[in-house]
């Protein structure tokens, strides 16, 4: 098991490969790749590449074998009862589509979909596509002034038409944790569905205490390559529901009379699947679940207290989001007053210092907050406190050029 912060900068090829100063704090739209993730991908690519599910000739046959190894482990991180219940996609977007126009068909007019104001337009969108189709209405947990989900709202928003709840484990832009149990308690009869992006990078989950029935992650967020990602469903319900995208490998039989489809996980799977990222996903997470994420998530609060109260000491700056370390992750949103966050970003970027500016792709938090953009920095176990002082060092630049 590794210490957090610079030890664990070994097992991240970019280190080696971008000059210093290189101060990565963007790990909420994209996490660096671990060794054991490139190497998988690499390994297949160039040593074992060949289709799965289709030929019966050694190599095919070990490609099929690492594929189904690489469910097993993804099932093994994310808690999941059966590693059939692992559907491999291309990430998080995909995930939430595939599960969204699956339930679509089973939704009428009057129907409720409950989502959050604090979501990513990946779990919004798909559900405004679905309501438009079936006639469904998209009703919205309010935002309380600090970044979180008002949860009180829901005794007034379930109602016995809410027929799926669909909200973020962790906000990209305030870091704030979702009180799950609590929404599954208020609506144990909805389809509870979670976007897991920005919750996957921080340790293994047991998505069947958290009473979920579908989980979504992104590989690239979590240490792996970009290109795969994981809708966890459970057995029964996935069962039920009917397939997103038509193609090979995931049809029992195919005439012009009609088409019987695959059992799950596969009848979710069509077309060649991104093998190579799905197998380096899986290495990653291997690698996480060897890692002492008590240690880990303690050096992220550390970091977090650093950053806030350093945020704190500049007076032009506002933290949108919770100021304080409860039930929150190190994603920390922020706005000069005065400057853009493109700006801002750009000087922090000259300095080596990596942070996103912009929306976040939650332009309907960003309406609540009543802010065009904000700058983000989002914390990985390979940052130490050297980062997080660059950024306030290169705040203090931001304030003199720009303001
Ligand atoms: C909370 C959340 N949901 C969904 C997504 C979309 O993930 P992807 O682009 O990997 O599909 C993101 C990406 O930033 C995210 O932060």
């Amino acid at each position: 098991m590794l210490a957090p912060g610079r030890a664990v900068r070994t097992h991240f090829p970019i280190f080696s490969n971008v000059e210093e100063p290189f101060h990565y704090l963007d790990n909420g739209a994209t996490g660096q790749i671990v060794d054991e993730a490139a190497d998988a991908l690499l390994y297949f690519e160039t040593g074992a590449r060949a289709n799965v599910k289709r030929g019966v000739y050694p190599l095919a046959d070990a490609a099929t074998n690492a594929f189904d190894a690489a469910r097993d482990t993804m099932a093994r991180y994310l808690g999941a009862g059966a590693a059939d219940e692992v559907v491999f996609t291309s990430g998080t977007t995909m995930a939430i589509n595939i599960v969204a126009h699956a339930l679509a068909e089973g939704l009428a007019p009057g129907d409720e979909i409950l989502v959050s104001g604090l979501e990513h337009h990946s779990n919004i969108v798909p559900w405004q596509l679905v309501a438009g189709r079936s006639g469904a209405v998209l009703c919205v947990i309010p935002v309380t002034g600090e970044g979180r989900l008002d949860l009180d709202a829901l005794d007034v928003l379930v109602s016995e038409r809410t027929r799926v709840v669909s909200v973020t484990h962790v906000s990209n832009v305030t870091g704030a944790i979702t009180d799950l149990t609590r929404i599954r308690a208020a609506a144990p009869h909805a389809t509870m569905v979670v976007d897991g992006a920005q919750r996957a990078p921080h340790g293994s989950l047991d998505v069947q205490s958290i009473g979920c029935d579908f989980y979504a992650l992104s590989s690239h967020k979590m240490f792996g390559p970009t290109g795969a990602g994981v809708l966890w469903g459970r057995e029964a319900l996935l069962e039920r529901l009917p397939p997103f995208l038509g193609g090979g490998e995931m049809i029992r039989h195919v005439s012009f009379d009609g088409t019987s489809f695959a059992a799950p996980p596969h009848r979710f799977e069509a077309g060649t699947p991104a093998i190579g990222p799905v197998l380096g996903m899986a290495a990653a997470a291997r690698w996480m679940m060897q890692q002492d994420w008590q240690a880990w998530a303690l050096h992220e609060k550390l970091l977090t207290e650093r950053l806030l109260r350093g945020l704190e000491t500049i007076d032009c700056i506002r933290v949108v989001g919770p100021v304080g370390l409860q039930e929150r992750l190190g994603i920390v949103a922020f706005e000069v007053d005065g400057v853009h966050a493109h700006d801002v970003c750009q000087v922090l970027g000259s300095r080596g210092v990596c942070l996103r500016g912009g929306h976040h792709c939650a332009q309907p938090l960003m309406d609540v907050l009543d802010l065009a953009a904000t700058a983000r920095a989002s914390l990985a176990p390979y940052n130490d406190s050297d980062d997080v002082d660059a950024l306030l060092e290169g705040l203090s630049e931001v304030i003199r050029r720009l303001r």
